[in-house]
């Protein structure tokens, strides 16, 4: 696969992860039925599989990693925390406000991540 058809699958998933996360934050803050459906637990997994494998697929490509690379090891980590946060916002979270509290710095950490992809710089400056 082409670096510019990795990069647009990378940047679709990405795309698709966050307004599925920012939905089901929605739905489950406001105990939305359709958090009970089944591909709602479903289609994210897939959607974020295809976003890491597409990461590893395009650092691959450029020949840059992971704890080389400073602004790839500032994404995986950023990663992580975003996953914890989000498993606290829409499944942990003992109550609302700490599950709304999670959701918004989830959605910081999201846009944190954007802006180190785009200028491979892990500071914000
Ligand atoms: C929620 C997680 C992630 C999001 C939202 C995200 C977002 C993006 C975006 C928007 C771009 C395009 C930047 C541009 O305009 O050039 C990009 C590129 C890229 N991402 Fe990610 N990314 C994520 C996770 C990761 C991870 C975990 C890795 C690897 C450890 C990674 C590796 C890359 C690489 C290598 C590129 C290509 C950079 C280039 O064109 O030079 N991404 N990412």
């Amino acid at each position: 696969m082409s670096f510019l058809l990795l990069k647009s699958l990378h940047i679709s998933c990405a795309a698709l992860s966050f307004t599925l996360f920012f939905l089901r934050g929605l739905w489950s803050l406001n105990n939305a039925r359709i958090m009970r459906q089944r591909w709602i637990k479903i289609v994210p997994h897939i959607i974020d599989t295809l976003l890491l494998s597409s990461a590893i697929a395009l650092a691959y490509t450029i020949g840059q990693s992971p704890f080389v690379d400073s602004w790839l090891t500032a994404k995986l980590f950023a990663l992580l925390l975003y996953i914890v946060l989000g498993s606290v916002a829409l499944k942990y979270g003992k109550t609302r406000s700490i599950r709304l509290l999670a959701w918004l710095a989830a959605l910081a950490v999201f846009g944190y991540i954007v802006r180190v992809a785009i200028t491979h710089n892990p500071l914000i400056n």
